[in-house]
């Protein structure tokens, strides 16, 4: 077994992967070197899969399929249940895996995503007696009924935001549908995933759930362009998305993608409370560093409060304390990686750099003392923002809120919809009939009226226009994405056999 998975943060370890129910190092012997986004320092290595792995683990998972798409539903959930369970009693261990790797404060997001994980695994363990199918109402004559089959060999691939819970939604519903899993975890948070991995893997037959670790352009590609693969489901980038789904357009694979966001947050005149400032803090996910693809990062205040509720949201904000991820008093922790730390920069110095903008609160990162160490944004505000700039049409995934006014409704609604984006909103306002309103015509899969929450399962999330297609978080989501309907029909008149 690989779980060399000690929590504390001293010599790298290295990790293996899961591929027929072995703890494994790549074909190609390569491994990728993990790093703790808040000091920068190596914690572990992890195989750099490859085709060769690839393959392995497709073939494994194949030859999986054939029993436990076989094993009746109520004993699949009851293995699911399980997993629950054991992720429920060592949740402090993930805590502190998800934190170190990803640099998500351990108060405020890994440990309720470690506890979110097992919510999942519950969630779908208690769902596997409802893979019903139909009858279909031909006449006396014929029975006609639908099954709800599993599809085959998933592929699915996460991104780093939030990599156990994203791991965990696709391996329970898909897993739970009697579907085999090839899952790759993100090279920038892998160990979490790899920490769950082993825990499944103690309640399942091998094969069933394989998880390699690896880089997009590598194990990805290999993974999305398998041909042993049935269906495939990604979560990350709008960018790589398209190419899953081209992936998938060659083989006629059914896919679902959940992709970034841009998403609105409407505030009304009336909505000028400290309660709402703190909705909008919670829908920016600013102490996630707004790493999250349902960030509320387009505010769009009315004009007769514009100012006054910036500057309740810049002193609220600016008390939320930034440092190390596994510090229990920290609020808001570090950016995965250099890359995304620069990019975020970079949208940072831009909106300084453009003229009418207003900087309310945060700017660049010090470049000396403790926050130097990592990589560590500042929350950031612009106000008098444009709906056209490139702040407020890119999906920057780092804490930068651009503020529009508005005064006119239609103009509020147009603007919000004027995105390639569609995934969240967010409505704020105690007219109950005017949020209802707005919520019907904003184009986003998800719109939240007063609240800025995350999502629980049982709610069927996904996004609209370039943020995905496909839902996966709820029990409608488990079957329309991790199933086929499969139809059968019998003619109940059959003739007696004849005597000759
Ligand atoms: P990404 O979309 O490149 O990575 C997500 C996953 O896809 C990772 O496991 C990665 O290894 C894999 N991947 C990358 N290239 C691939 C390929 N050619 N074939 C198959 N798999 C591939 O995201 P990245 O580069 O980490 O972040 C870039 C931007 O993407 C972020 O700034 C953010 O805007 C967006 N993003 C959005 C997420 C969301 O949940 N909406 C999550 C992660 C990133
Ligand atoms: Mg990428």
């Amino acid at each position: 077994m690989a779980l060399a998975q000690n929590t504390a943060a001293t010599a790298p370890r290295h990790v293996q992967m899961l591929i027929d129910g072995e703890w494994t190092d790549s074909a190609g012997g390569g491994v990728i070197v993990v790093e703790n986004p808040g000091n920068r320092r190596p914690i572990a290595s992890v195989p750099r899969g490859g085709a060769e792995d690839v393959d392995r683990a497709v073939k494994a998972a194949a030859k999986a399929f054939e029993s436990w798409s076989r094993v009746v539903p109520r004993e699949r959930g009851r293995m699911l249940q399980k997993i629950a369970d054991a992720v429920e009693a060592r949740v402090e261990e993930l805590a502190r895996i998800i934190a170190e790797e990803t640099g998500n404060a351990i108060r405020t997001q890994a440990r309720p995503e470690a506890k979110g994980a097992a919510d999942i695994f519950r969630y779908f363990g208690g769902l596997a007696s409802e893979l019903k199918g139909e009858t279909i109402p031909l006449g006396e004559h014929v029975l006609s009924y639908t099954r709800r089959e599993p599809i085959g060999v998933v592929g699915a691939i996460v991104p780093w935001n939030a990599p156990v819970l994203l791991a965990a939604l696709k391996i329970a519903p898909a897993l739970c549908a009697g579907n085999t899993l090839v899952l790759k975890a993100a090279e920038d948070a892998p160990l979490g995933v790899l920490w769950l991995a082993t825990v499944c893997q103690e309640h399942l037959p091998k094969g069933v759930l394989n998880v390699l670790t690896g880089y997009g352009e590598e194990a990805g590609a290999a993974l999305s362009n398998h041909p042993g693969i049935r269906k495939l489901s990604f979560t990350g980038s709008t960018e790589v998305g398209k190419l899953i789904m081209r992936a998938a357009s060659e083989r006629i694979v059914p896919v679902s993608l959940e992709l970034g966001g841009k998403s609105p947050s409407i505030v009304y005149p009336d909505a000028n409370e400290d309660w709402v400032v703190d909705g909008i803090i919670a829908a920016m996910r600013f102490t996630r560093q707004s790493q999250s693809c349902t960030a509320g990062s387009r505010l769009f205040l009315h004009a007769d409060i514009f100012d006054d509720f910036l500057r309740r949201l810049a002193e609220k904000t600016s008390k939320l304390k930034i440092g190390d991820p596994l510090d229990e008093s920290t609020d808001v922790g570090a950016i995965i990686n250099e890359k995304q730390f620069r990019k975020v920069c970079g949208y940072v110095e831009e909106g300084l750099n453009l003229p009418g903008s207003k900087l309310v609160l945060g700017g660049l990162p010090p470049k000396e003392g403790p926050l130097a160490q990592g990589y560590y944004a500042m929350p950031t505000i612009f106000a008098n923002a444009s709906n056209d700039w490139r702040l407020a049409r890119e999906e920057i995934f780092g804490p930068v809120l651009v503020a529009i006014r508005w005064t006119d409704e239609e103009e509020a609604i147009r603007m919000a919809n004027d995105t390639h984006y569609g995934l969240a909103a967010y409505v704020w306002t105690r007219d109950i009939g005017r949020a209802l309103r707005t919520a019907h015509r904003i184009e986003a899969g998800w719109v939240q009226i007063n609240q800025g929450l995350g999502q629980t399962p049982g709610h069927s999330y996904g996004g609209v226009k370039q943020s995905g297609i496909g839902r996966e978080f709820s029990l409608e989501g488990m079957l329309d994405s991790f199933t086929q309907r499969k139809n059968v029909t019998i003619n109940l008149n059959t003739p007696p056999p004849s005597s000759s």
